[in-house]
């Protein structure tokens, strides 16, 4: 008899845009200070993309390492799954295929998820079953934003929360359990769509309608649900699998809010060193959050082959997800 196929996180890779937008900047842009911004979000600086730099773009680099890393070729990917809510094209084609194209993967099933900021644990979630089932053996998931090109740098409650960037991994094979994707829990709320949302398609607006043409959330209410969700999603998970939370080596949550996830960490009794914190240098990127926050972590030198990762994630939606990992690269 054949041995268990288990999934595994064999790399991460990231990219962060060049160009740095500090609070200082955003003082000269809208009625602000550093000081409430980082009293508030813990938010220092965010990247932002060239124009001509598209989320296709920032997730090729992300990838590119992410593929280099787990010693793998381009034409060993079966498989790319990209999690946006800025995609290159509202709609079609998929920024997955467009990442596919850069990359030279031809041939392989290619598409997105929109799942706002849980988008990365939502393509994770896809991943391992497809690699669980069988058929796939190498999957590039790409979690990949542009928000600068969504927010209205005329108003501060959204402009100074938001930056660009992308993460990748790959997700493969493993007969050990200890190297594998142990959980993953994933859910959705569409009654609270209302509290955050991006522009609408032609779908939804009669033509002579004013478009909606930037990101708008209710911050308050949106922090309130994230709290609590975020923090029953631990507990829920950990449960499940019989574990604590001294268990685990790395905390990496989405970095949506300094306060949000001290608000967690102390519920769950999480110490500082153990929680993966990128919020003050890129503040909140959306589906590329987690992955660019556990590449920082990777490349710090922190996070190494067996450790117990615990990842957390709220968005857009609501969407909400969490998930144990143990990490299979080198
Ligand atoms: N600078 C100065 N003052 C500001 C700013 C700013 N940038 N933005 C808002 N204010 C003012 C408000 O106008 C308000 O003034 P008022 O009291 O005179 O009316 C005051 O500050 C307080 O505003 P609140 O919105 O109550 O501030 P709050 O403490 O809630 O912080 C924030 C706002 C940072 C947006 C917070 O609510 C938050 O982080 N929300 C959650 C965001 C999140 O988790 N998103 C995750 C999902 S994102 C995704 O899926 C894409």
């Amino acid at each position: 008899m054949s041995n268990k196929i288990f999934a595994s996180l064999k790399s991460i890779g990231a990219y962060a845009p060049k160009k740095i937008l500090s609070n200082k900047d955003l003082e000269k842009m809208v009625d602000t200070s550093d000081e409430w911004i980082v009293q508030r979000t813990g938010i220092k600086e965010r990247r932002i993309a060239l124009d001509d730099e598209l989320t296709s773009d920032l997730g090729v680099k992300a990838s590119k390492l992410a593929i280099k890393r787990a010693g793998l070729k381009t034409r060993d990917i079966d498989a790319v799954i990209c999690a946006t809510l800025t995609p290159d094209f509202l709609c079609m084609p998929a920024t997955a295929c467009i990442i596919a194209s850069k990359l030279g993967i031809k041939n392989v099933l290619a598409f997105d998820v929109s799942a706002a900021c849980s988008g990365f644990i939502y393509i994770l979630y896809l991943a391992k079953s497809l690699i669980e089932s069988g058929v796939h053996k190498n999957i590039l998931i790409v979690g990949a934003e542009k928000l600068s090109s969504v927010l209205d740098y005329t108003d501060r409650s959204t402009c100074i929360l938001f930056g660009d960037g992308a993460g990748a991994a790959i997700i493969g094979t493993t007969e050990n359990k200890k190297e594998a994707i142990l959980d993953i829990q994933i859910s959705a709320d569409g009654d609270y769509a209302h509290l955050l949302m991006t522009p609408r398609s032609r779908a939804t607006y009669p033509k002579d309608e004013k478009i909606l043409q930037y990101l708008q959330m209710a911050g308050n209410e949106v922090f309130k649900v994230a709290v609590k969700t975020l923090t029953n999603d631990v507990v829920e998970i950990l449960s499940k699998n019989n574990m604590r939370s001294s268990q685990i080596d790395h905390f990496i949550p989405h970095q949506a809010n300094l306060r949000i996830i001290s608000a967690v960490r102390e519920k769950l009794d999480f110490p500082i060193e153990k929680t993966v914190l990128t919020v003050h240098k890129y503040g909140n990127t959306s589906a590329a959050s987690i992955p660019m926050a556990m590449n920082e972590a990777y490349e710090d030198k922190k996070i190494k082959r067996g450790d117990l990762l615990l990842l957390d994630a709220f968005g857009g939606g609501f969407t909400w997800g969490s998930s144990l990992i143990y990490f299979g690269g080198e």
